[in-house]
């Protein structure tokens, strides 16, 4: 029997926030109650005194290695970028397959569990449909029914590669939702992306201040729209990625208001940085080229609402990073060519708890939701994960409010040559990260090995 016992820490969960003891046996969350002696002689105590308790953070949007398809690959691997997670308190991921147009979605599923299964931390996987044919909708149900995947993701942009017709979309929306499964939509209307990067470049206009004004905010509220009524058509539950601006989360706020089965992520970026950054000089605003874009400031006061009132469930990081140099940089001479994408998932929780919870934009027990609860419940998780309830896995973050930092790319965990919170204030991080009922991650020191993760079977969700 392995335990551990956590003393007088201040628990934040989903119901309540009270101070008391937590035991875990062999992985599990055992008892929960003040005054907790120690079981066993083996078991090891640990003061929380002054510290909180939270369940693990859950990051339900990462691309760990993910190929862009002309050569290049985001710069975590699966392996650095769950001890980032860890790091910052994140105990769980889900991370994508994306097939190859032509490739069978379960051949794809076979080649990226191989590559994910040296994790540090639990991982599960959606699906991304990136072509359609009958033959999907028999791998969508196998896929769901064996598989433990129980969301699919499209894209409406990126078409020459990834992303599909409105057409493609209803089809996998309909197939979804016969399988009591969700589809998960990266929102940009992909045609008018197109045209406007091609009209850019055209005029010679090539640096990162073009990159936002070719995916203007109406961009992504259309494509919001026409996803919402795509799957309010087939009846399809939905979950709206990476929602950048207030008029998107106006569209979501008005379709739960009617009923709508949707849900909406952000991430810490849209509420913290703004698009003038990619008019920084020289070459410097390519280090924030992510798609949606960084908006005008105007909007993310309109996000942080979004967050408090409940439109959007999840902050998720979309972490996905490319090295300034050889990456970034190939984009020197044309914007559209910079790899699309930002590291975020070690400061997920350090920015919220920071610039959310410590402003008063959000309270400790939305932090708790955003960051861990609502991911589990919305992608069939809970009460397994995201939960300090008796029964739950023993994924647990000890954080410590007092501990301030300073963000660097010098020594963050990332394998990333840069980082777009560079200089940014922290107050608040994990001091202790538990997974599986072990330290894993204690002062700056990890006690776990690469492939100690285990594959997350999902099923339903809310
Ligand atoms: O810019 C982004 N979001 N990169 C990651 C890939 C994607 O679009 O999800
Ligand atoms: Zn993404």
């Amino acid at each position: 029997m392995s335990s551990l016992l956590i003393k007088k820490g201040n628990l934040v969960s989903e119901s309540a926030i009270s101070r008391g003891d937590i035991l875990t046996v062999d992985g599990k969350i055992a008892a929960v109650q003040a005054g907790l002696e120690k079981p066993h002689p083996d078991t090891t105590v640990i003061d929380a005194d002054g510290l909180y308790v939270f369940p693990g953070g859950i990051d339900p949007h990462v691309h760990m290695e993910l190929p862009l398809g002309n050569g290049l690959v985001s710069a975590d691997d699966f392996e650095s970028g769950t001890r980032a997670a860890l790091a910052g308190g994140t105990t769980s991921i889900i991370d994508f397959v994306t097939p190859e147009r032509g490739q069978s979605l379960l051949e794809a599923l076979r080649k990226r569990k191989a590559a994910a299964g040296k994790s540090l931390c639990d991982y599960g996987l959606h699906m991304s449909l990136t072509a359609w044919n009958d033959g999907i909708a028999a791998e969508m149900e196998t896929c769901v029914r064996q598989e433990g995947i129980s969301s699919f993701k499209v894209y409406m942009a990126y078409k020459e590669t990834v992303g599909l017709e409105d057409r493609e979309i209803i089809a996998v929306m309909e197939t979804a939702a016969g399988l009591n499964a969700r589809v998960t939509v990266h929102c940009e209307h992909g045609d008018l992306v197109s045209y406007l990067q091609k009209k850019f470049i055209r005029r010679g206009r090539t640096g990162p201040e073009y990159h936002p004004l070719s995916r203007p905010p109406e961009v992504e509220e259309e494509a919001v729209s026409r996803a919402l009524l795509l799957a309010r058509t087939t009846q399809c539950p939905l979950y709206i990625v990476h929602v950048s601006t207030g008029g998107a989360a106006k569209e979501i706020e008005k379709a739960r208001a009617a009923g709508q089965p949707v849900q909406a992520e952000t991430c810490p970026h849209y509420l913290l940085l703004d698009e003038s950054r990619y008019r920084l000089p020289g070459f410097d605003g390519a280090r924030y080229v992510m798609s949606p874009p960084l908006r005008p400031a105007s909007h993310i006061s309109e996000l942080w609402r979004a967050c408090r009132q409940g439109t959007i469930q999840a902050v998720g990081t979309d972490h996905c990073p490319f090295n300034f140099k050889g990456q970034k940089e190939r984009g020197r001479h044309d914007f559209t060519k910079i790899p699309n994408g930002v590291a975020g998932i070690e400061h997920r929780l350090a920015l919220l708890y920071t610039y959310g919870v410590l402003e008063n934009r959000i309270s400790l027990q939305q932090f708790v939701e955003l960051t861990a609860v609502n991911p589990a419940r919305i992608f069939g998780l809970y009460p397994r994960k995201g939960s300090l309830q008796v029964g739950a896995d023993a994924d647990l973050v000890l954080w410590d409010p007092q501990l301030e930092d300073v963000i660097s790319a010098a020594t963050h965990h990332h394998h990333c040559d840069t980082s777009i919170y560079e200089g940014l204030l922290i107050n608040g991080k994990p001091r202790i990260v538990i997974t599986d009922g072990k330290v894993a991650f204690r002062e700056g020191s990890f006690s776990v090995e690469p492939g100690c993760g285990t594959y997350l079977y999902r099923s339903g969700g809310d």
